[in-house]
This record gives C-alpha cells, structure tokens and sequence, in this order.
C-alpha cells in the first residue's frame, strides 16, 4: 500500500469528468482503493475520491462512522465503483465540509438530506444504499468530485466559505449558539 499524492484546488483533474470502471474484479482498481484508503486515513479524511489522487475513474472511498465501529473501535471503509444517485429527498441541510484538495479550509455546503445511491464493490457485487445524516453527505461530496465539481461550488452563503480557523472564530461559533 502507499499514500498517493493528492491533487489540489486549481488542478484540471478535480474539474474533470472522472470514467467509469469497465471490468470488476480488476487487480488495478483493488490496488487503487487500497491506496485511496490508506492516503484517505492518512490526511484524516472521511472520504476520497480518484480524480483527487490524478486517476480519472469512478471510485471513491468513504468512511460512514456507525455505532458498530464505536463499540468495536474499528474503522470501516466503503468503496464504491461507478455510484449513481438514483433518489435525492425535497429536503436539504446546509453543514460544515471540508476537502482534502482544499486543505486549511472549510465552508458551508447545502446538501440533499437523505439519498439513495447505487454502485459496485471491488468485486462487482451491486451496493443499493439509503443514506442520511453524514453518511449522505460524504456520498454526495464524493460523488461530486466525480463530476468534476467541488464544494465551494455549492455553497449555502458565498460568505461561509474560509479558512478554518477563522471560519471556526466567527461562523461556527456563532451559527452552532442559534
Ligand atoms: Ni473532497
């Protein structure tokens, strides 16, 4: 395994459209989310996506802490190959994201609340999912950078959006109290 360099806000390939995996199992895409895997833990990320490691292909990789992973003080990684959302709820939630390819920064991002997504694991098998909460706004995040798109690209206010600290100072301080 190694820790693959990751992209940054400004590179073409986080603005490009990543290409679907054309055959599973593929020794290639196992490598790959092992190493996405790896690289995501060690820059303390909850998600990742290729386009950011400079791979155009459809797989990302997520974590969606569960209770289980409290009580077992495991960490459970997903890895999802060419996902597609295929049900997004009228309702939407604005929370705090932050993006390995725009490190030291954080903004407020608008997101669907609950979601349903589909796609493959390393082996081919299809995952059918419900997602909510955190788990649904990794997979939107990511799903995003497949499409070529960012979050600042979806902010809630063009004004919440900075870096962390002071977003943390002045946004999240206040915004958390009301
Ligand atoms: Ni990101």
């Amino acid at each position: 395994m190694s820790i693959l360099k990751i992209a940054k806000l400004g590179h073409p390939v986080l603005h490009t459209k990543a290409l679907a995996v054309k055959k599973l199992p593929n020794p290639s895409i196992n490598t790959l989310v092992n190493d996405m895997s790896e690289t995501m833990l060690d820059g303390k990320g909850i998600g990742l996506a290729a386009p950011q490691v400079h791979i155009n292909k459809q797989v990302i990789v997520f974590r969606a802490p569960t209770e289980k992973e409290n009580e077992q003080n495991t960490i459970e990684i997903t890895a999802l190959i060419n996902p597609k959302i295929t049900k997004f709820s009228n309702e939407t939630n604005d929370d705090w994201e932050g993006c390995l390819s725009i490190p030291g920064m954080t903004g407020l991002v608008k997101r669907y609340s609950t979601i349903t997504y589909e796609g493959f694991d390393m082996n081919g098998n299809v995952i059918k999912k419900d997602a909510e909460g955190l788990h649904s706004r990794v997979v939107q995040h990511e799903f995003d950078h497949l499409m070529g798109i960012v979050y600042i690209s979806r902010l809630a206010d063009n004004r919440a959006f900075g870096f962390t600290d002071e977003i943390q100072e002045y946004w999240k301080n206040h915004y958390e109290k009301e």
